[in-house]
């Protein structure tokens, strides 16, 4: 550790603002609606991380009240209005340089009457992503992810859903340090309103933030450094039906979206096109990824019951939780990374390390 410490300072130095990220600008089906902030809450927290362990000065933990929209998030000043079937992405800042933390993305909602100045309390977790490129214990710690390199955080809007407002909350779990109670939280909230669905309620099963999340959860506490080649702990609820779920525990259909069925009659699935009694939602979601290997556009994802849960071929337990210790995981994830990626990993376990 101390032997890399000045170097990890340098490159800390260098490349704290592509190492951290936060999301401050809106997509809407691929396209920026409005600037900086237009729809987003913006926050006092900048780009650093919320942790369990050793949060950054100034930062919050995942147990704290302003863990819901970020530290100090204060409404935007607008609402965006949407419907089925359209992605909603937030994409990153300063420069969005890609997600480079490995780990799983979130996206969750809770409805308000008011959602330039509600806080929320019940989030619906409306999309999931996972693992895209089935690899190795080492492509775990990089571009197995669904996320790497991309620079926003999308969901799509289910059908499920009752017309109204919500806060939108989307997430990113950085797991490079979560062996060590270091896992890494990214998100921000953006203001909607959905228009032309015909559900009255919302399905599934919501949780809180703070609460939803726990220091000892399978999810957060994950070693990418072991032989693990799998995620099988998704964190919080489930998806709900409607929602929709890319990529799977352990890589294997690679990068595909899946709409969780469950919904009721009623609502159109993302991949058919939908029935006539609503907007049809955009099947074009279902391949979103420029670099991703073949997305499965013929997968069936019109039948498919999924669920973030394990896949039969790695057994909970292989290889997570039992990193080899900071020093070790570092030293072999340098030499499988992309340099770059590599050295701001190292920089920030280094970083992290030395604040204990
Ligand atoms: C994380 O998992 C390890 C290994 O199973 C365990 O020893 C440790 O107590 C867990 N940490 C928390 C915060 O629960
Ligand atoms: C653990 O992973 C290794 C290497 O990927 C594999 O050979 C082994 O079968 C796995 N064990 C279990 C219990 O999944
Ligand atoms: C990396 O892993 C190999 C075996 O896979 C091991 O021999 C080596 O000591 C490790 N290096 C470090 C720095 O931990």
């Amino acid at each position: 550790m101390k032997t890399t410490g000045t170097l990890a300072a340098i490159l800390g130095l260098i490349s704290s603002a592509s190492a951290h990220y936060t999301f401050d600008k809106l997509l809407v089906n691929d396209k920026q609606v409005g600037g900086d902030n237009t729809y987003i809450r913006k926050h006092t927290n900048g780009y650093m991380p919320t942790k369990f362990k050793n949060a950054p000065s100034g930062s919050i933990t995942p147990l704290d009240a302003d863990f819901s929209c970020n530290k100090g998030a204060t409404g935007a000043q607008q609402v965006i209005s949407v419907k089925a079937g359209d992605k909603i992405g937030l994409r990153q800042a300063f420069g969005a340089n890609g997600i480079q933390h490995p780990g799983p993305s979130q996206v969750y909602i809770a409805p308000v009457t008011n959602a330039k100045a509600d806080k929320g309390s019940d989030w619906y977790k409306i999309h999931q992503s996972l693992i895209c490129r089935q690899g190795s214990p080492e492509s775990l710690r990089s571009n197995a992810w669904c996320s790497w390199d991309e620079n926003n955080v999308w969901g799509v809007i289910p059908a499920t859903i009752p017309n109204g407002q919500y806060l939108l909350r989307a997430e990113h779990i950085g797991l490079h340090g979560a062996h060590d109670g270091q896992a890494e939280f990214y998100y921000s909230c953006a203001q909607i309103e959905v228009t032309g669905n015909s559900a009255t309620s919302i399905p599934g099963t919501s949780t809180k933030f703070p609460g939803g999340y726990q220091a000892s959860d399978p999810a957060v506490n994950f070693s990418v450094w072991g032989r693990s080649t799998s995620y099988d702990v998704a964190p919080g609820p489930d998806v709900i039906p409607g929602g929709t779920i890319r990529g799977s525990a352990s890589g294997a259909g690679g990068d595909k979206l899946q709409t969780v069925a469950g919904a009721s009659s009623s609502a159109p699935d993302a991949s058919s096109g939908g029935d006539s009694s609503s907007p049809a939602p955009s099947p074009s979601v279902s391949a979103p990824s420029s670099s991703a290997p073949a997305p499965s556009s013929s997968a069936p994802a019109a039948s498919a019951t999924v669920a973030p849960a394990p896949t039969p071929s790695a057994g909970p337990g292989n290889g997570s939780g039992k990193g080899k210790g900071k020093g070790k995981g570092k030293g072999n994830c340098t030499r499988s990374f992309p340099r770059r990626a590599a050295a701001v990993l190292a920089a920030e376990i280094d970083g992290a390390a030395g604040k204990q």
